[in-house]
């Protein structure tokens, strides 16, 4: 059921240009993926929605676009080289290899073949800088967004004369060479975050972590999720790193996890460590100094850290939805208007040209105020599902009695209600309907 669910979402996805698996026309490279057209306008949405809400309404938080490529030994100071590991154990027969954790009888899942002593086995992309590719050349992709923060950390203070408590935010790509990428975008080798860094006094980073979490909830409630298939999952004592004092990770009921939850984002009191560790091995001085009463000090972090391609993911499953209208079954994504890849698509009832030509110049009308589309091929009927769906909120139709009357139909994707209003009122209409949130 949930398998057929997935492929159905998976071929959706492909079929409406939202996500194409990576180099397709080779057979693919797993657990890479390219987003289309729509996918693209749906993933600049969620990041915009993220920075308006982290970034740009706050005072306290400022953001960055940082290199993917950072000196090697960021990645010793962070612990990633020795530690960004998981054991792994080989079969013998089949050559696969998996996660120690995921074998639950100590023989090949695949083909029940015997398995080799577990190894370690480190996750980050190595590659070489420059003309030599010998150990001096090493360089990593990073695998999280968040080291270039800390290592940037004087250089924000000092251009930006931040006070603490104050963040650091970014959007950005990550890479991690997983065993087991699958689960469509789940879990992908390259894939972007979203992540704050919030530098707070540590006698106060409890309260900011609830703050945040607070905060990052009612970010996922407000972009549309279910609240049923949202939650929050502390982290027990053993799950967490040494240095970290509480981890929640805000979940979601994804379905190809058999009714259970997977993790959206993490959102963690990190205390002093990873400054600390950046400056011991860069010797660079990354304290604080409080200008009014001279103290120098080292401060925690409160980070959030979250996946775009998941987000997009489960807001996909979230929306996807099918229903029976008159005998026909119908597909459509009940996306926020604000995630919805196009808002408004405007329609001619029939490929005529005296039908055509002015509903264009709607088209034209709308097209500074929201992103729309125009599209006159095929019947009314399957140019509605089309749109339903890849969750375009509002539809326009241009019909016979526009000619006269100068008004359109204006449809609710999820209500199927209708209206009729003049074509000078069009523009004013939808945007309050955008303002309100609903059709009501
Ligand atoms: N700086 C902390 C950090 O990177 P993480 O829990 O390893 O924490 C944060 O990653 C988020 O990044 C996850 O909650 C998830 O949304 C996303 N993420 C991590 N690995 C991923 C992968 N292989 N594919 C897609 N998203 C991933």
């Amino acid at each position: 059921m949930a398998e057929d669910l997935m492929k159905k979402i998976v071929s959706l996805c492909k079929r409406r240009g939202i996500i194409f698996q990576s180099s397709e026309i080779y057979g693919g490279l797993q657990s890479c993926w390219d987003y289309g057209p729509l996918g693209v306008e749906l993933k600049n949405n969620v990041k915009r929605l993220w920075w308006d809400a982290v970034v740009k309404e706050r005072d306290d938080v400022v953001g960055v676009d940082t290199s993917i490529i950072m000196h090697p030994r960021v990645w010793e100071a962070s612990g990633h080289i020795k530690k960004f590991s998981d054991p792994m154990v080989d079969c013998k027969e089949c050559k696969q290899r998996f996660r120690a954790e995921d074998i639950e009888g100590g023989v090949c899942p695949e083909c029940g073949g015997e398995l080799t002593e577990a190894r370690n086995f480190n996750l980050m992309f190595k590659t070489f800088m420059g003309a030599l590719e010998d150990e001096s050349a090493v360089v990593y992709l990073r695998p999280e967004t968040c080291q270039s923060i800390f290592v940037n950390f004087q250089n924000i203070v000092n251009s930006t004369r931040q006070k603490i408590p104050f963040g650091i935010a970014q959007i950005g790509k990550s890479f991690r060479n997983e065993i087991t990428p699958r689960n469509f975008t789940f879990r992908s080798r390259e894939f972007e975050q979203m992540e704050l860094e919030y530098f707070v006094r540590e006698a106060e980073s409890p309260k900011w972590y609830d703050y945040w979490v607070e905060q990052r909830m009612k970010w996922y409630r407000d972009i549309g999720f279910k609240e049923a298939n949202l939650r929050l999952r502390e982290h027990e004592e053993r799950e967490l790193a040494f240095y970290a004092k509480r981890c929640v990770d805000i979940e979601y009921r994804f379905p190809f996890l058999d009714g259970g939850f997977g993790e959206l984002e993490g959102i963690a009191e990190r205390g002093t460590y990873d400054l600390s560790q950046q400056m011991e091995h860069s010797g660079a001085d990354l304290r604080y100094l409080d200008k009014e009463t001279n103290e120098r000090f080292i401060p925690a972090v409160v980070e959030t850290s979250g996946g775009v391609d998941r987000t997009i993911l489960a807001l996909i499953c979230d929306a996807y939805h099918e229903e029976e209208v008159r005998g026909e079954k119908r597909v459509l994504l009940k996306l926020n208007p604000e995630i919805a890849p196009v808002k408004v698509v405007v329609l001619p009832l029939s490929k005529k040209p005296e039908l055509c030509e002015p509903a264009r110049k709607i088209e034209r009308m709308l097209r500074p105020h929201f992103e729309t589309f125009y599209d006159e091929t095929q019947s009314i009927g399957r140019r509605y599902r089309r749109m339903d769906e890849v969750g375009t909120p509002y539809a326009v139709t241009y019909d016979f009695d526009s000619i006269n009357d100068k008004q359109v139909t204006v449809r609710d994707r999820d209500t199927l209600k209708q209206v009729r209003l003049p074509i000078d009122n069009l523009v004013a209409f939808i945007k309050d309907l955008f303002e309100k949130g609903s059709w009501e």
